[in-house]
């Protein structure tokens, strides 16, 4: 059995700085949304992304069900959703009421002040102890080339590239 515990991993990774997303998806009718640093491009021919969710999250079930996702990378000025959307408990539904957004072709929410998103249709599903690395085929992007200032996560704490 391995020594390292959850503490020690959880701290060396903390020292891998990442950008912040919204990752969305739908069931019901009803949004969820819940903030993700573990999103990864995967391949680009076809158009690949994965996303590592706790099995525990209500995001984990309800994409189970509904197989379509949106991804939000957020800016600087979008802390303050990361961290309603991080916050164990908030309501499950209208979960999104105070984040402006809109929906894609595939009927996600896309957060508006993102920097860029994208919409993608789950092609694999692994297992990964706690986790699933939910895998998506990309069915659309949109990057704003203006921006540059991407809401980053270090060491357990929100900053920037400034
Ligand atoms: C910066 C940041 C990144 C996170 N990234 C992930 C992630 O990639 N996967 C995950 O399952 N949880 C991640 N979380 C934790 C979830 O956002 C949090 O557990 C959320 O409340 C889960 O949604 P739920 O309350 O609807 O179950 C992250 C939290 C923060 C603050």
């Amino acid at each position: 059995m391995s020594g390292v515990t959850p503490t020690h991993l959880r701290h060396a990774m903390a020292h891998f700085a990442t950008g912040v997303t919204v990752v969305t998806t739908l069931e019901d009718g009803h949004d969820h949304a819940m903030t993700a640093n573990s999103v990864t491009s995967v391949s680009l021919d076809p158009p690949l992304v994965l996303v590592c969710v706790r099995k525990d999250t209500g995001w984990h079930e309800a994409v189970g069900s509904s197989g379509v996702w949106g991804v939000s990378i957020l800016p600087v000025a979008g802390r303050p959703a990361a961290t309603w959307l991080s916050t164990g408990g908030r309501p499950l539904y209208g979960q999104l009421s105070r984040v402006p957004h809109h929906r894609g072709e595939l009927g996600v929410a896309l957060v508006d002040d993102a920097l860029a998103t994208l919409e993608c249709r789950t092609s694999a599903l692994h297992d990964a102890g706690d986790h699933s690395i939910v895998v998506g085929e990309v069915v659309s992007s949109r990057a704003d080339a203006r921006r540059d200032d991407p809401l980053v996560y270090y060491r357990s704490r929100y900053t920037s590239t400034r």
